[in-house]
């Protein structure tokens, strides 16, 4: 017979393996990011007061929760997730910043990004391969797309890190829309 500590530790493993491989079949694996390496993205968008931040597989939240209580910003973000969706509201809520984060459960290949100023992606190539060109009609032309880690196929960054772990990339630049497909 197990006790009750065990039943808990087992419980706890279980949800956590939840957390970090079942996203894996979806579109992206789980990765908590530093508080450094946050601001670092923030900071590479360029993110202004008042702009939309959109974070498609937002996890807990804490890129837009940041982007809100430090750079003045709006944030939204679909997580599939609804563990993670539990905790993210839990966190925008105490960090005070509720009111201007919104976290969406759902599928991100289903969510509309219409409204973000800059369009934040931690996500594998095979999800990039899924979301993009298509999701490019949905977007504003003059939307700014961050990605960490992975870059975009067949598109050229505005801007890369030293390290090279950021890319960025622009569609206004000239061109229209249409003319990404
Ligand atoms: C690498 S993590 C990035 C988390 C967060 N964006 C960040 O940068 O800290 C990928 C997240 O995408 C979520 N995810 C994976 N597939 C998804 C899908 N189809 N729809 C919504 N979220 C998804 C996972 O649950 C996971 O939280």
């Amino acid at each position: 017979m197990l006790e009750l500590p065990t039943i808990l530790l087992i419980c706890g493993l279980l949800i956590l393996a939840g957390m970090v491989i079942l996203p894996i079949f979806f579109g992206a694996p789980w990765h908590p990011l530093m508080p450094g390496t946050i601001r670092r993205i923030l900071r590479f968008a360029e993110v202004g007061p008042g702009e939309t931040v959109c974070d498609l597989g937002c996890g807990e939240g804490r890129v837009l929760i940041t982007a809100a209580k430090e750079f003045s910003a709006r944030a939204i973000g679909v997580e599939i997730d609804p563990l993670k969706v539990v905790l993210a509201r839990l966190l925008t809520r105490i960090n005070g910043v509720d009111d201007r984060v919104n976290i969406v459960r759902g599928n991100l290949f289903d969510f509309d990004p219409g409204s973000a100023d800059v369009l934040y992606l931690y996500l594998t190539h095979q999800a990039m391969d899924k979301l993009f060109p298509e999701i490019l009609k949905k977007l504003k032309p003059s939307v700014r797309i961050v990605s960490y880690r992975f870059c975009l196929r067949g598109m050229t960054p505005e801007k890369v890190s030293e390290d090279k772990t950021l890319f960025l990339y622009q569609l206004d630049k000239g061109s229209k829309i249409n003319s990404y497909y």
